[in-house]
């Protein structure tokens, strides 16, 4: 398995992540859920209304941070803004229940995916684990 497709299988895994952006001096946390690995990268999936969303285009640098069976995962990296149209599609069609809420060809829909990605992989009593994707 690629790097970048560890990263997505442990986000599926945990179900739930953290992603943290930053508005101004202030870090911002919320639950997210969405992962897609398409073209190689590690996408996930938002609405361009949502402050994170504003939070991201001032200042793209995020981090996000999932556990699962005693380990967990932090990422950080730069969430870039992706129009890939394809890219949506294959983001509704991973995750159906978005489509409820989001289309395509919506205005609201937008996709980011990770530039200069870092993962590191932690548990208890173990070495921690750190791959570049
Ligand atoms: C389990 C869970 C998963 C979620 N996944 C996403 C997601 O992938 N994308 C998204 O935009 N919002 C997701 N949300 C909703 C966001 O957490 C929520 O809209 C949050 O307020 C967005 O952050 P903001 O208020 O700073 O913009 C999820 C919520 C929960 C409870």
């Amino acid at each position: 398995m690629e790097n970048v497709e560890k990263v997505c299988w442990f986000l599926d895994e945990a179900k739930t992540y953290y992603l943290a952006t930053v508005e101004g001096d202030q870090p911002r946390v919320r639950p997210f859920g969405t992962a897609l690995v398409y073209n190689g990268k590690l996408y996930i999936q938002t609405g361009k209304v949502k402050s994170v969303s504003k939070q991201l285009a001032a200042n793209p640098k995020a981090e996000i941070c999932a556990f699962k069976d005693g380990t967990w995962l932090r990422v950080s990296g730069e969430l870039i803004n992706d129009d890939d149209r394809n890219a949506k599609v294959a983001m509704l069609e991973k995750m159906p229940s978005l489509k409820s809420m989001y289309s395509a060809d919506d205005d609201n829909t937008q996709i980011l995916f990770f530039q200069n990605g870092v993962a590191t992989f932690s548990s208890f009593g173990g070495a921690p684990e750190t791959f570049c994707f």
